[in-house]
């Protein structure tokens, strides 16, 4: 293999940079040219394509975001938009691809790897941590890390006005981030989309938990099926006159700011992985991070198999601890 591509895309999430560090670094030690695909598949179509030098990737491990960019390509879902991009490709002589991103991503990767036949790696970088095969995806340390801070703060003021909040994390229809920043935060208690509950039952835990404590915390997942943070305060308020109730949404500072060190190493470990395999003729498989060893599993393993962040037993028992009174 004389040249490979690679590409971020979806949500960026802290680590991705130091992904492309590692992909560059390795690709040049093994003399493969590494070509950086700008904005996801967007630049695949676009033909925004640049060969990286080690000088490109220097400085760059502690960056959050993707310093190549990236975007939801909804262009790439038409076949006609993908005939541009394998055209792209080929003009390209790229011989091997890696992408880095989310299922979304790897959804497209498996498509292109049937209408091209070019060798595909996935690596999983999405905050979300969503993905199946993997214990860690690129990002999910450092988002998880944010909100514990933010949950932190929003605990000095709740505290000093006896306030109760209810606090909305990202996650989309998944409640990794939510479960471990209530563990992690010391929350009261936790809604995600995983546990069904009722409003009237929760209502109660808080008044509960609230008797004696200065403040209650309520970690609420976006994907929570009963609303978001200021949906489910409202809904509450009949059931908890004379308490003072606050929302707050973390929104997108979540995704940003440094990678911690686990995601660096993460990501440095994953890119290296990804560019062997592809050296080694190896194709359509997912790097993976389980029992802090790297691993691969097919990549379609890792798009249409389910995760929950329920299913860990360690996980199971704390999220009862944490909703006991
Ligand atoms: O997948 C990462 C994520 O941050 C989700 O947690 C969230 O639902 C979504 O992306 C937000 O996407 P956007 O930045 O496109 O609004």
């Amino acid at each position: 293999m004389k040249k490979i591509g690679f590409l971020t895309s979806g949500g960026d999430s802290p680590g991705m940079n130091a992904c492309i560090r590692a992909i560059v670094k390795s690709s040049l030690n093994s003399k493969i040219k590494p070509i950086a695909i700008y904005d996801g598949y967007k630049g695949m179509i676009e033909n925004h394509f640049k060969e990286m030098k080690y000088d490109d990737v220097n400085n760059i491990i502690q960056l959050g975001g993707t310093i190549i960019g990236t975007a939801r390509s909804e262009e790439f879902k038409i076949i006609d938009y993908r005939k541009k991009a394998i055209q792209n490709l080929q003009n390209a002589n790229i011989e091997g691809l890696i992408v880095i991103g989310g299922d979304g991503t790897f959804t497209g990767a498996t498509i292109l790897s049937k209408e091209m036949n070019i060798p595909i790696i996935g690596v999983p970088a999405t905050i979300d941590n969503d993905i199946y095969g993997t214990d860690n995806s690129i990002g999910f340390d450092t988002a998880l890390n944010t909100v514990v801070e933010a949950i932190d703060k929003i605990r000095d003021t709740a505290s000093s006005h006896h306030r109760i909040f209810f606090i909305e994390v990202m996650g989309r229809n998944s409640g990794f981030i939510a479960l471990h920043a209530a563990i992690a935060g010391g929350a009261e208690s936790v809604l995600i989309p995983e546990i069904t509950g009722n409003l009237e039952h929760l209502a109660k835990e808080i008044k509960n938990k609230n008797k004696g404590k200065r403040s209650t915390i309520v970690i609420v997942a976006e994907g929570e099926e009963k609303g978001g943070a200021f949906e489910i305060m409202k809904k509450l308020k009949p059931f908890l006159v004379g308490y003072d109730l606050r929302s707050s949404v973390l929104g997108h500072i979540q995704r940003g700011g440094k990678p911690s060190a686990l995601d660096r190493i993460i990501s440095t470990k994953m890119g290296a992985k990804a560019v062997d395999l592809l050296s080694n003729n190896k194709t359509d498989l997912m790097v993976c991070y389980k029992n802090q060893q790297i691993s691969t599993i097919p990549i379609i393993d890792g798009i249409s198999k389910k995760i929950s962040p329920m299913e860990n037993e360690d996980m199971f028992l704390l999220e009862k601890m944490l909703t006991l009174e």
